[in-house]
């Protein structure tokens, strides 16, 4: 598998969001295929000590790029940053939540949240994906959410910007199948990592929390096999049942269930 997925989508992968969490995960599996990695957060001392780790155990190459990817211009230097290494899979990643009621949340990080969960994936992929086309191989991960599949009152713009990620992720593997380019948008549910603290949201309650293994897992499984996955039986229940029940029934449940999770 390693040398396939070398040949695949290798040499180079980019991840977001390489700090913490889903991102550190997605940089160890990767590496332990043989990938080398670029690794972009804004958290440097803690990409060096992860890149530094996997240059020794997996023999790998790496490159850090520390940036607040909504910065003005981020996307752009994280492209010459980037200019000499052939990036074959952009792991668009880095992301954060905000809940609570609409108005009383901040403009100003509404807007920002915005910017890195889905204008910052739309440059990168714009970046990368003329290179992978070229090529004829190459691929895409985008990290949507459970939260994607439905209205998700307290936690609207967040889960409006996973939805976006959704559909973006989907779209593409459609339009880039036959170009040898895989595109998957990865759904988690409750999963551990730093998120639920900075999206100030309760733990996961009646939830089991899924492992950031499970999930990259998962996601390494599913790339190439189908435009979308969600993770966890519960979750894919849930996923799918909000298909089949009134829109205004499931916006009530989610509403019930997330007014008592988030800080309203
Ligand atoms: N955990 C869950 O339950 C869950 C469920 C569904 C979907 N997701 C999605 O999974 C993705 C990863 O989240 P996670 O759970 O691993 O959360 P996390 O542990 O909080 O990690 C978020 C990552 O994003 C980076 N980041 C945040 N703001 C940034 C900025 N302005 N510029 C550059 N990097 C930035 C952080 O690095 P720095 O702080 O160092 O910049 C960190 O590496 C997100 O897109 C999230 O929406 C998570």
């Amino acid at each position: 598998m390693s040398m396939e997925w070398k040949a695949k989508y290798g040499p180079w992968a980019l991840v977001t969001g390489a700090s913490s969490g889903l991102g550190i995960e997605f940089v160890r599996q990767l590496a332990s295929l043989g990938l080398n990695i670029v690794l972009v957060a804004r958290r440097k001392d803690r990409m060096d000590a992860l890149a530094q780790q996997m240059r020794e155990t997996h023999r790998i190459e790496t490159h850090v790029v520390a940036m607040d990817l909504t910065a003005e211009n981020a996307c752009e230097r994280v492209a010459e940053e980037t200019s000499d290494l052939e990036v074959g899979l952009l792991i668009n990643n880095a992301g954060f939540g905000l809940s609570g009621s609409y108005s009383d949340l901040d403009p100003q990080r509404q807007a920002n949240m915005t910017v890195l969960n889905c204008v910052v994936p739309v440059l990168l992929t714009n970046h990368f994906l003329p290179g992978m086309i070229d090529r004829g191989r190459g691929g895409l991960i985008f990290l949507a959410s459970t939260a994607a599949y439905q209205p998700t009152p307290f936690l609207g713009t967040y889960g409006a910007t996973k939805a976006f990620n959704l559909m973006l992720g989907e779209s593409l593997w459609h339009e880039y199948r036959n170009f040898g380019i895989d595109s998957l948008a990865l759904s988690p549910g409750f999963t551990r990592t730093e998120f639920t603290r900075v999206a100030n949201i309760q733990d996961a309650g009646a939830f089991r929390e899924a492992t950031v293994d499970d999930v990259v897992a998962t996601a390494i499984r599913k790339l190439g096999r189908q435009p979308s996955i969600v993770h966890g039986w519960t979750n894919k229940i849930l996923a799918f049942s909000v298909r089949i029940l009134p829109r205004r029934m499931v916006m009530a449940i989610t509403g019930a269930a997330l007014k008592g999770r988030t800080s309203h």
